[in-house]
């Protein structure tokens, strides 16, 4: 999983236009950095680390020319070093490329390539791709010819920006289950990853369909299939200002998107109108199943419990990676709803593809024009805006609002909508916990272990409490229904491990009441999240924070989550890691 960029420029220099695009994609990768900008030839800087350590070191006059395209790395084949970053080229240098993806039969192409004379440099799957053009262009093609070959022989996926000495002021793009868009501005032209990479230059974008080619060449766009027709294709405007995907003030984007919630939920519940009509022209299904990964399957878990509760049919969860081993009992009778802020998380895609064949799908996507959107029976937009942080946070929120929104309709629960309408107001509410929160943080930074506990619509939140603990602090937390401790993780309760207890007025309450006094017994240190009028937790409790007592355990997640995903931001802080690039992890997964 990787960012790619490609722009050509009217009267501006490539090089730094390319590293602000890129830039703007390092949620996709961050282990490595490389550019390639032509003028009467290619030059190539690179290496591995982070854009801002690689800018400082880097000349700009080494890299002139007003065309060029740019990479971020997040490694899948070969160690994040400078040699593995991209661009790569062919073995006279003539062809750079940039890739997101991953090339499955790179091992024999290489080998072939390597018996009939290729010199490769780096430990990638992706220089198969430059040394494959080469031989094409060798055997008498040009480069859109050579790519187009190129890519009949790649099984995998891919997106890829290619530029060639022999054809100077020429950029080929082209994909396959990797994202790729096309920018069009004043008279420049941009090839992107991702929407935020071309937002300071246009807001003119068009999205490339799988195996669809695009030629710039600072004239015009041409985009083509694979068998070299010529295709039409919609221009979007958007609407995202290239502010929203900036920190707007906040010291990461983390901490900004968190804030940025209660508007996140409202967007969402804008969709009200469009749920409704898709609602109305549903079948009449008898078994629902969700998929997902991460955080968008702990809004899942959050589904199940309201389509059991509020529209009564029997709900299914898999984790997308699971799904073919364990998604088969599907009819036309199910509706499959994949939830994926992204759109473009490969493991989920590939559920999606699976269940198209059986059942009616329903995707629910944040990212516009992403694949999930496009290749799903029907999508609703949850509109939270950009995410950038790796941690998902307004994304979640906005995931949940809109199952929320759908299983009141299909359940036919409108008075519900009442409640739902307020949320925002109690996330506020939430928010203003920060100060209690960071004490909390402080306190709390250098612990090995936390458990995260809850029961009912409260133990998705303990389990999304425990995933942003771990992805953003490297602390060790473990989500668990409260009830089940009693069954083994007990054992591992002491003094030094505290446990945060999700504990709203509801069904659930005096239960996981109990299993506290248990942990306490064992002479776990509480953190408790109920409401303000609850004196009996708080008194149980070593730290407590407090909810307006009119959210019900229903819809607590949607509030409730808040100071969870507080807490494991400021541990972050105080433990010096930054929070919007977790090691190890990107923010779109799109491998399996
Ligand atoms: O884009 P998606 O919603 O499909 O992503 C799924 C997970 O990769 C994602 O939620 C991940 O768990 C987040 N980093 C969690 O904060």
């Amino acid at each position: 999983m990787c960012g790619i960029v490609g722009c050509i420029l009217k009267d501006k220099e490539a090089a730094p236009v390319l590293l602000e695009c890129v830039g703007k994609l390092e949620y996709r990768g961050y282990d490595s950095v490389g550019i390639a900008t032509s003028a009467s030839e290619i030059r190539i800087q690179k290496d591995q680390g982070k854009i801002d350590a690689f800018t400082e070191n880097l000349d700009m006059k080494e890299l002139p020319g007003k065309l060029g395209i740019a990479h971020v790395r997040w490694a899948t084949h070969g160690l994040p070093t400078k040699i593995n970053a991209h661009p790569h080229t062919d073995c006279q240098k003539r062809i750079a490329v940039v890739h997101n993806g991953i090339i499955e039969n790179f091992k024999e192409l290489r080998t072939e390539l390597i018996n009939s004379g290729h010199k490769f440099s780096s430990d990638t799957d992706t220089e198969i791709i430059p040394h494959l053009i080469e031989k094409y262009m060798d055997e008498g093609l040009d480069l859109e010819e050579a790519v187009r070959s190129a890519v009949r022989d790649i099984r995998g996926s891919y997106a890829l920006a290619i530029m060639c000495r022999d054809e100077p002021g020429k950029i080929i793009g082209v994909r396959k289950e990797s994202p790729l868009i096309v920018g069009k501005g004043e008279d420049e032209y941009f090839l992107a990853s991702d929407v935020p990479a071309v937002l300071n230059h246009t807001n003119q974008v068009i999205y490339l369909d799988n195996r669809e080619m695009v030629i710039l060449d600072g004239e015009e766009i041409i985009i083509k299939d694979l068998d070299g027709k010529i295709l039409t294709k919609e221009v979007h405007t958007i609407e995202w200002t290239p502010d929203m995907a900036e920190k707007q003030g906040y010291e990461h984007f983390m901490i900004k998107e968190i804030h940025e919630q209660p508007d996140a939920v409202k967007n969402t519940l804008r969709e009200e109108e469009d749920i409704r009509n898709m609602v109305r022209d549903f079948p009449e299904f008898k078994k629902i199943c969700f998929v997902a990964c991460g955080t968008s399957y702990h809004a899942s878990l959050v589904g199940k419990y309201l389509f059991e509760t509020l529209v009564g049919l029997p709900t299914d969860i898999i984790l997308a990676s699971e799904f073919e081993y364990s998604g088969g009992a599907l009819d036309k009778d199910t509706l499959v709803i994949l939830i994926t802020q992204s759109g473009e998380t490969a493991d989920t895609l590939k559920a999606l593809r699976i269940a198209n064949e059986k059942a009616e799908t329903l995707a629910i996507v944040n990212v516009l024009g992403s694949t999930a959107t496009r290749d799903a029976k029907h999508v609703i937009y949850t509109r939270a805006g950009p995410e950038i942080g790796v941690a998902a946070t307004k994304t979640y929120v906005s995931q949940l609002t809109a199952i929320y929104l759908l299983a009141i309709l299909m359940g036919g629960k409108e008075e519900l909508l009442e409640t739902l309408q307020k949320i925002p107001d109690f996330m506020e509410e939430a928010l203003k916990t920060e100060e209690e929160i960071k004490v909390i943080a402080k306190k709390y930074k250098d612990t090995y272990d936390f458990f995260f506990i809850g029961r009912g619509f409260s133990y998705p939140t303990a389990l999304e409490g425990a995933l942003k603990l771990k992805e953003i602090t490297y602390i060790h937390g473990e989500g668990y229904a409260a009830g089940e401790l009693k069954h083994g993780p007990l054992a591992l309760i002491d003094d030094d491990v505290p446990v945060v207890a999700v504990t709203p007025p509801g069904h659930s309450h005096n239960k996981t009441l109990s299993n506290l006094e248990e942990v306490k017994a064992r002479g776990a240190r509480v953190i408790a999240l109920g409401s303000k009028e609850d004196h009996v937790l708080k008194s149980e409790a070593e730290d407590f924070i407090g909810f307006p007592s009119e959210i019900n355990e229903m819809f607590s997640p949607l509030p409730y989550v808040i100071p969870m995903q507080l807490l494991a931001y400021y541990i972050s802080i105080y433990r010096n890691i930054d929070p919007d690039k977790p090691k190890n992890l990107a923010k779109c997964v799109t491998v399996e």
